[in-house]
């Protein structure tokens, strides 16, 4: 087996000393090796101290996530040698959770906030039988609509590249809002719908800027911003009087009435509470001091917007 040199960048946390250091191992090892096993070799041949959570080597139990390269993912499944840039390979805890030390992250926080979102069966009497000698059955197409979003095994590679957490703590987190859509499309859950969406909206569907990233990191090919997507058309399609709702009528309005959407109103107008009232006012704050006028903030209709309303009417009809 061929052995390769390179550089291991480590980013180290002593909780001692509250105190993060990036660190420089010289190796020669196997070119075979897993991100997991050259951490292994580290902290068998050269600093024993070293610290990353590990368990299955296999990606199935979800220990082994942090940031290769800038990317998150499962250390036992990503080879070294792919990451190799320059001779140097770069390796940090995940970036949204805090450090106990080293690579080992605090993943409280995360799990908390899954807590919040009711991530269990709420079994409907009407579809789960109430013992346990007949079977509860799922179609195959039913089942189909949630199939990939159960292979999630918590690691949390997504939540450690979400770039909504990163400008917000308080967003719950792409793999939470995937539970959530797990549900949502169970056809045993007895929940409201209505309930599963509000436990969605006030966790943030909203707030994810649909940025991909939760899709790049995740190991098991899952889409959490698909599901996000798919929660907010539920929610507008189910809901009467929630954000999604309120979002698809201004957004229509405003772009009927001047032909584009009014940035500045749309999210005091979806929330409807003080944190919508919070941004308009800040994006007023905003536009000003990059010199834009009041009668500025919100669009004017362009020069031909009877043409396009009348177009507008008449793709109403023809629906
Ligand atoms: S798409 Fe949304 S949930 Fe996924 S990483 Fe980006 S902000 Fe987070
Ligand atoms: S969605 Fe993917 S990346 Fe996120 S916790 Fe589940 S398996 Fe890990
Ligand atoms: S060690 Fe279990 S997923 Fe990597």
């Amino acid at each position: 087996m061929e052995k390769i040199k390179y550089t291991v960048k480590i980013k180290r946390y002593n909780p001692e000393e509250d105190r993060s250091y990036w660190q420089d191992f010289e190796v020669e090892v196997e070119d075979s090796l897993t991100v997991l096993e050259l951490l292994m070799h580290i902290k068998d041949k050269m600093d024993s101290t070293l610290t990353f959570r590990a368990f299955c080597r296999s990606a199935i139990c979800g220990s082994c996530a942090m940031v290769i390269n800038n990317r998150a993912g499962l250390a036992c499944k990503i080879q070294a040698k792919d990451k190799i840039k320059r001779g140097v390979i770069k390796i940090e805890p995940l970036k949204t959770l805090k450090p106990v030390r080293d690579l080992v992250v605090d993943q409280e926080p995360a799990f908390d906030k899954l807590k919040k979102i009711k991530p269990y069966l709420e079994a409907d009497p009407k579809i789960v039988p109430d013992n346990t000698k007949v079977e509860s059955l799922v179609l195959p197409e039913e089942f189909a609509r949630y199939d990939k979003q159960t292979d999630c095994i918590l690691c949390m590679a997504c939540y450690g590249q979400c770039n909504a957490i990163e400008g917000n703590p308080e967003y719950s987190g792409p793999f939470q809002l995937t539970k959530v859509f797990r549900f949502v499309m169970d056809t045993r859950d007895g929940m409201d719908i209505q309930e599963r969406i509000k436990l969605a909206e006030d966790n943030g569907i909203w707030d994810c800027v649909q940025c991909q990233m939760c899709f790049a990191a995740c190991p098991k090919g899952i889409a959490s911003c698909e599901d996000i997507l798919e929660l907010r058309r539920v929610a507008k399609d189910t809901g009467e009087d929630n954000v999604a709702t309120r979002r698809a009528k201004f957004w229509f309005e405003t772009v009927f009435a001047t032909g584009q959407i009014d940035k500045f109103n749309l999210p005091a107008v979806a929330l409807n509470d003080e944190k919508g009232e919070e941004i308009r006012n800040n994006l007023a704050k905003e536009f000003t001091q990059r010199g834009i006028s009041q009668e500025h903030f919100v669009p004017q209709p362009f020069e031909n917007i009877k043409d396009f309303q009348k177009f507008i009417k008449k793709v109403e009809k023809e629906l």
